[in-house]
């Protein structure tokens, strides 16, 4: 038996998103191969022992919180006890390098990506100049900074040049076309993502970003479908077939993704030509070795409907992982069960 600690919850606005994937992956564990030890963070970051019968009751939610915790007194010897940890977190302080290098510093095999791809691949704008370096395409992009109530924009070259309101209206207008996206560098969950129409919305989303990030990117609106491929692997890496993403209302948002039923995720032989196909999952995996992804990840796509154009959009190294997600959706359309896919995620941990 493996004793595996799955860590759920977190600190990061997508907290409730991680409970329901964390529960998901417990419930869908071989409780033959496995101890499982189920561990909660709670939103101020506090760790607990979680005895939730899970595995009979079903998994949580979307916002419900485990009720049968115990605190963990030392979470360092409790996490040496175990053989590996599976942290199904997203975004902050789970899906950035932080929690995996409290586990490398322990010598803890852990599934998925390491430091430097979680970290890099959590910060859009340090994703982009990554891609950058890989000629990868993506979307237009502007990258500002707020230190001291003062914008900064930064350029390709990390140059940094304080500008005011309207030499960030000036530099959209030079460099972009509306509709455009405004979102924080460190997002996750579509939190704090804004689709621009004009001009005269843009300063006031500009701020709102803000609240949730020093970091803000300002990018090129692309008209077109979203596409989302899953990677898995460490060296020989498997790749899936691509995975449409309908979404309910002007675009994937929060809401969209979580309240609302009528967004839908396909996944069908005939979603792309078999061209744009190839030339997706050669991206796909190019991509997760730019950011030097290991284990797994999603990376998410647009293909722009008047070219047929292929942008990247983001890398997710800790994708969603409830039943119905697209990661774990799109794994078993190429023949890998849920409970299958664990164990290939969690062999991929032990053999790093
Ligand atoms: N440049 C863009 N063009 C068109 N739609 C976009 C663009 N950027 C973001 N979106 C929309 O906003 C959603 C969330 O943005 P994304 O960058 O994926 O942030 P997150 O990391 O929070 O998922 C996307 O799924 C898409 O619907
Ligand atoms: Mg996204």
């Amino acid at each position: 038996m493996i004793k595996l600690g799955v860590v759920f919850g977190g600190q990061s606005t997508e907290h409730s998103v991680s409970i329901v994937s964390g529960s998901s992956v417990i419930k869908n564990l071989d409780d033959k191969k496995y101890e499982i030890h189920q561990i909660y963070i709670d939103k101020a970051g506090k760790w607990y022992e979680n005895f939730d019968d899970i595995k009979s009751n079903g998994i949580y939610k979307i916002g419900e919180e485990p009720i049968d915790i115990k605190p963990i007194e030392n979470i360092v010897e409790y996490l040496k006890e175990l053989d590996c940890v599976f942290p199904v977190l997203h975004g902050l302080y789970g899906e950035d390098g932080t929690i995996q290098g409290m586990l490398e510093l322990l010598k803890i095999p852990y599934v998925g990506c390491k430091v430097l791809s979680s970290s890099v691949s959590m910060d859009k704008a340090y994703t982009k100049a990554i891609l950058n370096q890989a000629e990868i395409p993506q979307t237009k992009y502007i990258y500002l900074k707020k230190e001291k109530n003062k914008y900064i924009y930064v350029d390709d070259k990390f140059n940094e040049k304080e500008v005011l309101a309207d030499d960030i209206v000036e530099l959209v207008y030079n460099k972009l076309r509306y509709p455009i996206f405004v979102k924080p560098s460190n997002s996750g969950s579509s939190v704090g993502v804004i689709k621009v129409e004009s001009a005269t919305d843009l300063i006031r989303s500009i701020e709102s970003a803000f609240f949730y990030d020093k970091k803000v990117l300002i990018e090129q609106g692309i008209i077109g479908r979203e596409i989302e491929l899953a990677v898995l692997g460490n060296t020989k890496i498997t790749v899936s077939d691509p995975g449409e993403i309908l979404a309910a209302g002007t675009f994937y948002s929060f809401d969209s993704k979580y309240r609302n039923s009528e967004s839908k995720t396909v996944i069908s032989d005939k979603l792309l030509d078999a061209n744009t196909k190839d030339k997706l999952k050669e991206l796909a995996v190019k991509v997760f070795k730019a950011v030097d992804g290991s284990g797994l990840a999603r990376v998410d796509f647009f293909v722009e409907k008047e070219t047929n154009k292929i942008y990247v959009n983001e890398i997710n190294t800790m994708p969603g992982f409830t039943e119905i997600s697209m990661y774990p959706k799109l794994m078993e359309n190429i023949g890998i069960k849920y409970t299958e896919l664990l164990d290939n995620l969690i062999e991929l941990a032990l053999e790093k």
